[in-house]
């Protein structure tokens, strides 16, 4: 039976100053966090036996909030990497999990949209010992970056290169066979102190093992940035929104297009128009909410114009009519306007932020 993997430990410091101490995989989109889609297309491949490599520091946390599995029909085991000293590194600790079974490796910052059948389908009919996804990038020296034969094999793969041998670079999804742990029993750490998975992989395609590529044509996000995270949440607000509306909603209040709210929320005198995702127990008044919004649970917009945006727990904007784009709004984060101000405003705030304009 094949295992999955989930990095999800650590240093989790790109999405500074949006989480000084969240962990990055729990950065929600479109009010989920980012780890659990990961985890629903490892469940909806049949795996069920899931290890979450886990931090010291932000452990707590990803337990906290996503359970021994049940939510997902799965079962998960928290394992904890002390430090986060590479990729190959947390498969190491994770041996013991993985016993000798083939797995499925998945980075719990990586937002992939695809099957994983077709992925596994492949590393099982072409009996590999590693299949990467590539996907072709602008800026491949960001990545781990591949070089393949016109068949999809893999003939090299280096870590964040300064001078890229393609524009292929590594998606955060992939699968082994066993034979990977022999590998990473073999390599060092490289410059930078970790052990590197593209290292075990190169000691793969060294020893002439069977090293394959799927090339990922959908899209994939490796949500680091805010205008990441604005584009993940708008692909995830297309593609799959659930729309239930459990909250109240007065009668001046106009709702239009995909909207989900969540319970204990209030509407009241606002404009909706989807695609718009509202968590749990909200207070939104004399609101225009636009396109692309996702508005985390606990969250307070009153007198605001805002789309295009996404809010996390607990945030609060009052008072702005001039309309608010393109923004990330930390937790708890609150921003309040005083009346006839600026015309535009653009907004990166972390958790914990006060921004009053007065
Ligand atoms: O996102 C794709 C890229 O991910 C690949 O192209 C690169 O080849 C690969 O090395 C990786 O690069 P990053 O620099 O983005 O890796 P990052 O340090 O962000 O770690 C990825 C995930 O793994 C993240 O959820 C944290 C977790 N992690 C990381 C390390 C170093 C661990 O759980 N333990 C660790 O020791």
């Amino acid at each position: 039976m094949m295992k999955a993997l989930i990095l999800s430990g650590g240093k989790g410091t790109r999405l500074r100053p949006l989480t000084y101490t969240g962990a990055k995989q729990l950065v929600p989109v479109a009010n989920k966090p980012i780890l659990w889609y990961g985890i629903e297309s490892i469940v909806a491949a049949g795996i069920t036996e899931i290890g979450i490599i886990i931090s010291p520091e932000t452990g707590r946390e990803v337990r906290a909030k996503t359970g021994d599995g049940d939510r997902f029909g799965a079962k998960i085991t928290y394992i904890l990497q002390d430090r986060p000293l590479g990729l190959a590194h947390a498969v190491k600790v994770a041996q013991p999990f993985l016993e000798d079974a083939s797995f499925v490796m998945y980075l719990g910052d990586n937002l992939v949209q695809s099957d994983l059948d077709l992925f596994i389908d492949k590393f099982y009919s072409k009996h590999l010992d590693a299949l990467t996804l590539l996907r072709e990038v602008e800026n491949p020296s960001a990545f781990g970056v591949a070089k393949v034969d016109e068949h999809g094999k893999v003939l090299q793969l280096i870590e964040k290169p300064k001078v890229p041998p393609s524009n292929l670079a590594l998606v955060g999804v992939y699968l082994f066979s066993p034979s990977i742990h022999e590998a990473i029993a073999n390599i060092q750490p490289s410059a930078r102190g970790e052990l590197e998975i593209t290292d075990a992989i190169q000691y793969l395609i060294d020893g002439q093992k069977n090293v394959e590529s799927f090339k990922l044509e959908g899209w994939w996000l490796d949500t680091g940035k805010k205008d990441d995270l604005l584009a993940a949440n708008q692909i995830i607000l297309d593609s799959c929104l659930d729309l239930t509306i459990k909250g109240e909603i007065d009668a001046p209040s106009k709702i239009s297009g995909r909207v989900h709210i969540g319970a204990g929320s209030r509407i009241i005198n606002s404009t909706i128009r989807g695609p718009v995702n509202i968590g749990n127990d909200c207070h939104i008044e004399n609101c225009f909410i636009g396109p692309y919004t996702s508005i985390a649970d606990e969250t307070t917009l009153i007198d605001t114009d805002i789309e295009h945006s996404v809010l996390l727990k607990g945030a609060k904007v009052i008072g702005i009519h001039q309309r608010v784009v393109d923004s990330l709004i930390g937790e708890r984060a609150q921003v309040r306007l005083a009346p006839q101000r600026p015309k535009a405003l653009r907004f990166m705030i972390g958790d914990d932020s006060q921004i009053e304009l007065t």
